[in-house]
């Protein structure tokens, strides 16, 4: 038990305290942070005056070591400091001695865990954007060689009207844009630097806090120290927007074990995405899908988590916050998991067209073409909407569809239905008619406007 503050103490932290206190366990993924972040401030510090630039040349120094020797497994991350920050600290010291008792000066574990947390965040805001972009591009590609692949679209999970499977994979393509876009926001609006907030109320000596934010890549430094020590609102918009990135995943997710069930087959996951069954032979099961669907609860679970940590803690540090660590490592770890994984197997799996624009040919998808087609000879909607109304009833009872009905049924219920209707309720009219900005006969400018934006994320 290696402890910065000990001086004030006369005994022991009890053993059951110290385990329940540490962060170590944890937090030593923020090493890389941890070091950035003091490379900086002691950069600062000497510019400043208030370090030689012997002591900061010792200290760079000191912690290039420790990154260096901590990638190549010579250092051991021991769990016998409380936190990552007292390990790299206390190394340091070990390893170049007085010099590294200077580094922190005018700074507090308050700044250096909000300074690491958030220069942690942002990578990880920037690796999900690559993994959305991932996503993006096959979900794109999809779209591109399927825009003649009809398949009926669904409301209520019944046919509805006839679509593209690119038109039903574009939606998903504006869903993830979307997701790419929040995360794009989130990089700008928490690109502020903490460092130099102290404890809570600043520091003494004449930090130039712009100049670490510079150095850190931040775009300024925050404007209230107290802020600074205790703001976590970028954790929670984070998992906010992992939280909708799932939401979106396992929507997908549904669809696909949908379409992959023995009753649909609209598509055939690779033989490497999917799982079979101990006993049933004949299985061959969705896992990853289902997984996903399943795994957004717990992403769900870290936005609630989170949230209620933050919601009564006074200003300004408290140790609540400690808590904010493990639940958003786990929300990024799980959702980046299953962002490459449903790209993966996106990518691998095979569409069956021919099964879906059989399935697009029944259950009536049709129908509203058909009133269509007597309000183009006159009728008004609601009437012909009635009329197609009865001819599917007969169609029902007689367990054919529309397209087989002769013409002296049509004109039994309407003497406007020439020979023309057979064309006009195909598969191929219905969608290609509908030419409305972002419906399935407009796939070539949306299909343009998709990679646009693609090219520019
Ligand atoms: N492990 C702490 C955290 O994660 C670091 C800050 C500790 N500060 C303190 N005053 N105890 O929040």
């Amino acid at each position: 038990m290696a402890q910065l503050w000990g001086g004030r103490f006369t005994r022991e932290t009890d053993k059951l305290v110290y385990a329940f206190n540490q962060s170590i366990a944890f937090d030593r993924r923020l090493l890389a942070q941890d070091i950035r972040g003091s490379r900086a401030h002691v950069r600062m510090l000497a510019r400043q005056g208030i370090l030689t630039e012997t002591e900061r040349d010792q200290i760079l120094e000191g912690l290039d070591g420790i990154e260096r020797d901590a990638a190549s497994g010579k250092l051991l991350i021991s769990e016998s400091y409380e936190d990552v920050h007292s390990f790299v600290e206390a190394v340091l010291t070990e390893r170049i001695g007085e010099a590294g008792k200077k580094l922190h000066t005018g700074r507090s574990r308050n700044d250096q865990v909000a300074v690491d947390m958030r220069l942690y965040i942002r990578d990880e805001l920037d690796a999900v954007r690559g993994l959305l972009k991932e996503l993006l591009g096959t979900i794109l590609s999809i779209m591109e060689e399927n825009t003649e692949t009809f398949m009926p679209g669904f409301t209520h999970l019944q046919k509805a009207q006839p679509v593209t499977l690119a038109h039903h994979m574009g939606a998903y393509f504006e869903m993830f844009r979307r997701d790419a876009e929040h995360i794009a926001s989130l990089r700008i609006r928490m690109n502020v630097c903490p460092l130099g907030s102290g404890a809570l109320a600043g520091t003494t000596y004449p930090l130039d806090r712009e100049y670490s934010a510079r150095l850190l890549g931040f775009d300024r430094a925050c404007d209230n120290s107290m802020d600074g020590v205790s703001d976590r609102d970028y954790v929670i918009e984070f998992i906010s927007c992992l939280s909708v990135i799932m939401m979106h995943l396992s929507r997908l997710s549904e669809e696909i074990i949908i379409w992959n069930s023995n009753e649909y087959r609209f598509i055939e996951l690779d033989d490497t995405y999917a799982t079979g069954s101990s006993i049933m032979p004949q299985k061959k099961n969705p896992d990853i899908a289902e997984l996903i669907r399943g795994k957004t609860g717990r992403v769900y679970g870290a936005m609630t988590q989170i949230l209620t940590v933050m919601k009564g803690i006074p200003l300004a540090y408290n140790k609540d916050m400690q808590e904010d660590k493990e639940v958003v490592f786990d929300a990024i770890d799980t959702a980046k998991g299953c962002l490459r994984l449903m790209e993966g197997q996106l990518s691998s799996a095979r569409w069956n067209a021919p099964r879906m624009a059989e399935s697009a040919c029944q259950g009536y998808a049709n129908a509203t073409d058909a009133a269509d087609y007597l309000v183009g000879k006159g009728m008004p909607f609601r009437d012909a909407h009635t009329v197609i109304g009865r001819l599917v009833l007969s169609c029902i009872a007689a367990g054919c569809k529309l397209d087989d009905l002769p013409l002296a049924s049509w004109k039994a219920e309407s003497p406007l239905f020439e020979e023309d209707i057979y064309e006009a309720i195909s598969l191929k009219a219905c969608v290609e008619r509908r030419m409305t900005k972002g419906a399935p006969g407009d796939m070539e400018n949306e299909i343009r406007s998709s990679r646009d934006f693609l090219a520019s994320l």
